[in-house]
């Protein structure tokens, strides 16, 4: 339907009423089948996860991949993720979703990198997205026989206490038998911290919650950096 605005209030208040409509969809349309689509339940559209973090709202608001593809290496999805954000960046268009900080910003960037001199967390080779684990074995030093690494999502509802945690990985990466992936990581107390805001944002909400997280997103100025 194409209407041409004689006045301007009713024509703005038309074009928010169909950009709101795009993206969160008609709360009154009934349900078709009786088992509810995410889109459904969330209504937020085009929405494929069914990870309801702040993280997934994070990688939804800024269309950032949720995992490697299909045989696709780590490194290549990195670097198609670091791409991604730059562009964002420069276009002062990364958008947090409530409550995630600028600081948690920052510690998913430390997650991400594999190859910087400072704040390299390479923790993204082994906690790969979208699970946050590569479900593999991995010797972490000379004797003791390998362990799986665990996903880092919920962490909260298992009862980690992320700091503490932080603090193991800073220890096993000094062991002259770490493996290289840890031999890789160059953290500061405050990469620490961002890592561990970072973490945070892991933890699963209900879809109402969720759907408010992105309703709320905020702009991160990145012209601050
Ligand atoms: C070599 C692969 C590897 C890399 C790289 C790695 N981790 Fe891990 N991580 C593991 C494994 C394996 C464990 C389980 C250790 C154990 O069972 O003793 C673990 C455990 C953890 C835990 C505890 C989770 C739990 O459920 O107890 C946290 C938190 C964590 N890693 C965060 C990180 C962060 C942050 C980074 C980057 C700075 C990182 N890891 C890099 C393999 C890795």
């Amino acid at each position: 339907m194409i209407r041409i605005c004689t006045s301007i209030w009713p024509c703005f208040i038309g074009i928010i009423a169909l950009t709101t409509g795009a993206l969160i969809g008609s709360e009154t349309k009934p349900s078709k089948s009786p088992k509810k689509s995410i889109e459904q339940k969330t209504k937020i559209h085009r929405l494929d996860t069914q990870e309801r973090a702040p993280y997934d709202a994070f990688t939804y608001l800024n269309r950032i991949p949720a995992k490697a593809d299909e045989g696709e290496d780590i490194l290549d999805f990195t670097a198609r993720v670091y791409s991604r954000l730059a562009n964002q960046e420069g276009r002062i268009l990364i958008k947090l979703p409530q409550g995630m900080t600028r600081e948690a910003y920052l510690g998913y960037k430390i997650f991400l990198s594999t190859d910087a001199k400072v704040s390299n967390g390479n923790c993204v080779t082994c906690h790969a997205p979208d699970k946050f684990t590569d479900f593999k074995l991995h010797k972490l030093n000379g004797d003791s026989p390998p362990r799986p690494t665990p996903s880092l999502r919920n962490l909260a509802e298992r009862k980690i206490d992320i700091a503490e945690a932080l603090q193991v990985k800073l220890a096993a990466i000094k062991s002259p038998n770490a493996p290289k992936a840890y031999r890789n990581i160059h953290l500061n107390k405050m990469d620490l911290t961002h890592l561990e805001s970072f973490l945070k944002q892991l933890n699963d909400v209900d879809d109402k919650a969720f759907r408010e997280l992105i309703l709320n997103a905020k702009i991160l100025n990145t012209l601050l950096d």
